[in-house]
């Protein structure tokens, strides 16, 4: 199991932000997800001292479908970030969080008209349109309100980049966006540009996710920027923001092979310099929305081990007191993990387990096959890198309360999230009269 942040090995004990793994289950009970505050904080400082640049501005926006609660709100927003949300619920937790209105960006493919009155009411920065409804819905209430709304167009540049089929979006049959090959985005943007109501600022564009391949963001950036010069010069308008996502790929095991961030974010900068100076074009702002790889190595879930089943086909099963309710992500995307034994750190690796839940479901499987020390019950299952799509993916499926979530550091930890109780599972629950 590969080490993050400041997580270390005492006494044969697995240590986050100088506090003991066992100490955390004692206190908050399992399964827990636990954030590396250090951690969180060095990545974003890799953001913000590496994407930049001296002929436009730049912005980091996290991405808060990754890991999203009050306390993370209050980090980001300290940290200077700015922040993404795709519903109305997040937008609420941006708004509670202390995130300033004017920093976020509102995306997705169908937002609801109350979510729309809602983010136009709290003067939301930035909304990300998706399609001509979602424009006229925003004008409707613009109009109404007699305000000014700025809005980026999500535009589909037609990149197919190699990741999970789950987690690319920018294929030409994807949902999300407009494509920049299509005459009816040209023809949605002049219609914006001319509507008093509008600021139109410029286009968006997130190929995907999970992606380790550097030439599908190149390859988005200068398609892109080449858009976005062709509607400045043939419409007569002015861009001045060009926004390229996320996506950038993180480890989870060793066949995967993340980036040198600063290298890559710097020569990515330079790409975009490049073809804006080709172009002789200026925009004020480009920016990028990264969520995994800000958060996702700086989370780790603990578990208590319950029974270890041998079935007849030799395979062991190493169950567990959660499962796919708060990390689906094998189940949906086949997604590896490895594991450690956190009161066993450094034991060693003798026997290979299949790590299941407590769920109903046979595809309830955390991790496939992982070499760990020999188990017992009682003993305390790590997954690393579990910081982002776990915690927000989390279910209550067969009657199971989300765990808990805190942050440690320094030796100090703080609940950020309370685990859900018996009641909180019926409270909306209405009796039979
Ligand atoms: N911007 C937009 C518009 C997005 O849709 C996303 C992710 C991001 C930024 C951040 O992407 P990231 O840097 O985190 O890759 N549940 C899936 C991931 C879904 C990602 C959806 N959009 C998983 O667990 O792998």
């Amino acid at each position: 199991m590969k080490f993050f942040g400041t997580m270390e090995a005492r006494n044969n004990e697995l240590y986050i932000g100088g506090v003991g793994v066992g100490s955390l289950r004692e206190k908050f009970g399992t399964p827990l997800y636990i954030i590396d505050e250090e951690s969180f904080k060095e990545k974003v400082q890799i953001f913000i001292d590496n994407f930049k640049s001296d002929k436009f501005e730049t912005r980091v926006i996290y991405a808060s479908k990754a890991f999203t609660n009050l306390y993370m709100v209050n980090l980001v927003a300290e940290l200077g970030l700015y922040l993404d949300v795709v519903s109305g619920g997040e937008l609420y937790t941006a708004l509670k969080g202390g995130m300033a209105s004017e920093r976020i960006y509102y995306h997705g493919n169908n937002k609801l008209y109350d979510e729309l009155e809602f983010a136009i009411s709290d003067a939301v920065g930035t909304i990300v349109v998706d399609n001509e409804y979602e424009y006229r819905l925003i004008s409707k209430i613009a109009n109404r309100d007699q305000v000014r709304i700025s809005i980026l167009l999500r535009v589909n540049p037609g990149i197919e980049a190699k990741t999970h089929k789950y987690i690319q979006t920018a294929k030409h049959d994807s949902k999300f966006g407009m494509s920049i090959f299509n005459e009816k985005t040209k023809e949605l943007i002049e219609k914006m540009n001319a509507d008093k109501c509008i600021d139109f600022r410029g286009i968006h564009c997130h190929i995907g996710s999970q992606i380790f391949d550097e030439k599908f963001f190149f390859a988005a950036a200068q398609a892109m920027i080449q858009f976005a010069y062709d509607i400045e010069t043939k419409l007569n308008l002015d861009i001045k923001e060009i926004n390229l996502g996320g996506g950038f790929g993180v480890y989870y095991t060793e066949k995967d092979e993340p980036f040198n961030l600063p290298e890559f974010l710097q020569k990515y900068i330079r790409l975009i310099e490049e073809k804006l100076s080709a172009l002789a074009f200026n925009v004020e702002i480009i920016s990028i929305e990264p969520g995994r790889s800000l958060i996702n190595n700086a989370g780790s879930t603990i578990y208590t081990i319950g029974g270890i089943k041998e079935t007849i086909t030799g395979l062991q099963y190493l169950f567990v007191d959660g499962g796919m309710t708060d990390n689906p992500r094998h189940a949906l995307y086949q997604a590896a993990y490895e594991a450690g034994i956190a009161n066993k750190i450094n034991d060693e690796l003798v026997q290979e387990y299949t790590v299941s839940g407590k769920l109903c479901e046979t595809g309830d499987i955390l991790i496939k096959n992982v070499m760990l020390p020999e188990a017992s019950p009682g003993d305390i299952l790590v997954i690393p890198s579990t910081g982002s799509y776990n915690y927000s993916m989390s279910s209550n499926y067969n009657g199971m309360k989300k765990p808990a979530v805190v942050f440690v550091k320094n030796g100090e930890c703080q609940l950020a999230v309370k685990r859900e109780s018996y009641d909180d599972l019926i409270r909306n629950d209405v009796a039979r009269k």
